[in-house]
């Protein structure tokens, strides 16, 4: 790590907005940026209540802001509004409602567009269908879906209907979601018979079929036909989505909702435990989406956008669907995989459809650097002016290939630093008026008050590393964990509960400028190709199996993912153990979470280095995953010994 913190120090190469971008721009001079700033931290209720504005409510709210019980502020209290509703019908209105609102395509080629008129119509019948199944207002409803237009749909119908929705990765497995409809009690499940990844069909259902019976509250299963897969459809319990909506009436209109109504929970790795419900509200969360998508983004009417996250994470809950919508642009979704049929279908998809607004990984990057540039160097890519990334810190080597292959040096790149926590993006650059430093966040946007603070809590200064918290409460913040309050204050506010700050996780600096370096986790949480696992979950899934006894798992340096998973593994005395038992582990791990969650490396060991209070040294054995004890050979359990000993005796 302070090879990076050198390295960045170092980096003095700044990339001014190009001229024809800033002056078109939505926030086009420094000197607007800095008023808007000040007015949206001095005076939070004019800022926020002014942006608001801009948006449909049923009633007006009472109060902008309401910090009487902290943590669990309150923002909009008494205003009355729909997500749904904002993001479909209130564009209907305008020449917008024949615009394209989804453009999709499916990884085998097909493809849907909907304006908003028949976004809408779909809306529609979807939320009447999830009404003739019983699902009400405050009803949790899991969705376990492919990158599809209908997945848009059910996240646009349960939020029209106050239902709130609970979505699963796709590439979760069957426990995962036991786990995730458990918690939250959820009464329906929203999948898909299969969905297309990389030419084959990844079969939702039967995932869904091992995980309901498990879930005593799931009643019903809607499921959408997508790749025609044979699946077993339960009597009284399954149904099929375009049944469903072919007996349902098409007007639905959409339920005036209390702005902190819940909107919905999505689940999130911590450093210890199971995942954590993430819980965001109506209100907040549709106004900070909807103003960092209109800002960061600079989005304008003519725009076609495109995230190429999956849904399943927040940055396609927010940049995806909701923050887009609201803003009536035009979205594209692409089902399948960067390099199916081959290694140039990004940039296909690019020159397709003329995609002005181009936001992905840094681990995509790389991955695409990796494959050459000759696969982007054969389309045009003349549409794109503005570039994003997000999930991780992004190598200024990553950074400059995405300038200069991508943007072709003639397109801004936003680096956008948030959390599944923060709702929306917090860091970034703004493209019309603030350079870009490659590897550095940026400033904070407007309502964000970010600093770097010791353990103590006392301000670092410019240049050295720190934690990363926020002091002041910002409208699309989490509300709490669902269901458990506790847990909610003991994570995020318990380190600095004095002073009322918001504790990110994150480690970061900032340079003389006040850019924001975001350096990775503080916790036991690894950042695999910008998703994060815990590694507690890891390890629980992994003594699991009869094969492990005890387990410490350590994320190490990984040239396309970020990070990847290094599991140190101790088996029970006497058992011996092959090469072939260690893929049968990362088969386990895969079956009890999901592929993504599947070690890169399992090594063997008789017992795991302690410290004499038994703690385990995860520090030790990071720097062993990392390669970093080059002095010694550290391939088996003496060795480990050796070495715990050395340490403890240096620590001693
Ligand atoms: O460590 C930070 C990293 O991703 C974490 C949040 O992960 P998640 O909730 O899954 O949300 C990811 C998408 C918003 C953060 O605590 N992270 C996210 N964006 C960046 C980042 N690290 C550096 N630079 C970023 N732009």
């Amino acid at each position: 790590m302070s090879n990076q913190i050198e390295h960045v120090l170092e980096e003095t190469r700044f990339f001014e907005p190009p001229a024809a971008f800033a002056s078109q721009a939505a926030i086009g001079t420094r000197e607007e940026y800095d008023r808007l700033y000040k007015q949206s931290i001095d005076d939070p209720e004019t800022f926020w209540g002014n942006v608001a504005s801009e948006l449909h409510w049923f009633k007006k709210w009472d109060r902008v802001r309401n910090a009487e019980n902290r943590p669990f502020y309150k923002w909009f209290e008494g205003g009355k509004t729909n997500l749904s509703y904002n993001c479909v019908d209130r564009h209907l209105d305008s020449a917008r409602k024949n615009k394209a609102a989804i453009i999709w395509e499916g990884e085998p080629g097909d493809q849907v567009i909907l304006t908003y008129q028949e976004l809408h119509q779909r809306v529609c019948l979807a939320a009447n269908g999830l009404k003739k199944l019983g699902v009400k207002k405050g009803d949790r409803v899991a969705i376990y879906m492919p990158m599809i237009p209908e997945l848009a749909i059910a996240m646009l119908a349960c939020a029209r209907i106050g239902a709130i929705h609970s979505i699963i990765f796709g590439g979760f497995s069957a426990n995962a979601i036991v786990d995730r409809v458990q918690d939250a009690d959820c009464t329906t499940i929203i999948t898909a018979d299969g969905g297309w990844r990389r030419g084959s069909v990844v079969d939702l259902k039967v995932a869904v079929d091992e995980a309901a019976p498990k879930c005593p509250t799931v009643k019903n299963v809607l499921v959408v036909k997508r790749t025609n897969t044979a699946v077993t459809m339960a009597e009284g319990r399954d149904h099929w989505w375009h049944e469903v909506m072919a007996s349902v009436d098409a007007n639905c209109p959409a339920e005036p909702l209390d702005a902190e109504d819940p909107l919905y929970i999505l689940y999130t790795s911590g450093s210890t435990g199971k995942p954590k419900g993430i819980l965001h509200s109506t209100g907040g969360y549709m106004v900070g989406t909807y103003v960092t998508s209109k800002y960061i983004f600079d989005l304008r009417e003519e725009d076609t956008y495109w995230c190429t996250a999956d849904i399943g994470w927040v940055t396609g809950h927010s940049y995806i669907v909701y923050g887009i919508l609201a803003n009536g642009a035009t979205t594209v979704m692409y089902e399948g995989a960067p390099n199916q049929p081959g290694p140039d279908r990004f940039w296909q998809i690019v020159d397709k459809y003329k995609v002005n607004i181009f936001y992905t990984a840094p681990t995509a990057i790389r991955a695409f650097a990796k494959w050459g540039d000759q696969h982007p160097a054969k389309y045009d890519l003349s549409s794109l002016r503005l570039l994003g990334t997000v999930g991780e810190p992004i190598n200024p080597e990553a950074w400059m290939w995405y300038h200069r292959n991508i943007g072709r040096e003639r397109c801004p790149i936003v680096d956008t630093w948030w959390q599944t926590e923060t709702g929306a993006i917090m860091i970034t650059t703004l493209p019309g008026v603030m350079s870009a430093k490659p590897g550095s966040a940026g400033l904070p946007f407007f309502g964000v008050k970010p600093a770097i603070v010791s353990e103590e809590g006392e301000d670092v200064d410019a240049g050295h590393s720190g934690l990363l918290v926020v002091k002041e409460p910002w409208p699309s913040m989490l509300r709490t964990l669902y269901g458990d309050d506790a847990r909610y204050k003991e994570v995020y506010w318990s380190k600095f509960e004095k002073q009322g700050w918001y504790l990110t996780g994150d480690g970061a600096f900032c340079d003389k400028n006040g850019y924001y370096m975001i350096i990775g986790r503080l916790d036991d949480v690894i950042n695999v190709s910008g998703h994060r696992l815990g590694t507690m979950e890891i390890e629980s899934a992994l003594v699991s199996s009869p094969l492990v006894a005890e387990a410490a798992v350590v994320g190490f340096p990984h040239d396309l993912k970020g990070q990847g998973i290094c599991a140190f593994v101790s088996v029970p005395t006497g058992m011996e153990v092959t090469e072939a038992d260690k893929e049968k582990l990362r088969e386990h791990v895969a079956h009890e979470i999901g592929a993504i969650a599947k070690p890169d490396q399992i090594r063997f060991t008789d017992s795991l280095p302690k410290t004499r209070s038994g703690k385990i040294m995860r520090r030790l054995l990071r720097d062993i995953a990392a390669g970093n004890e080059t002095k010694q050979d550290t391939t088996t359990l003496e060795d480990f010994g050796i070495l715990a000993k050395l340490r403890e005796d240096a620590e001693s």
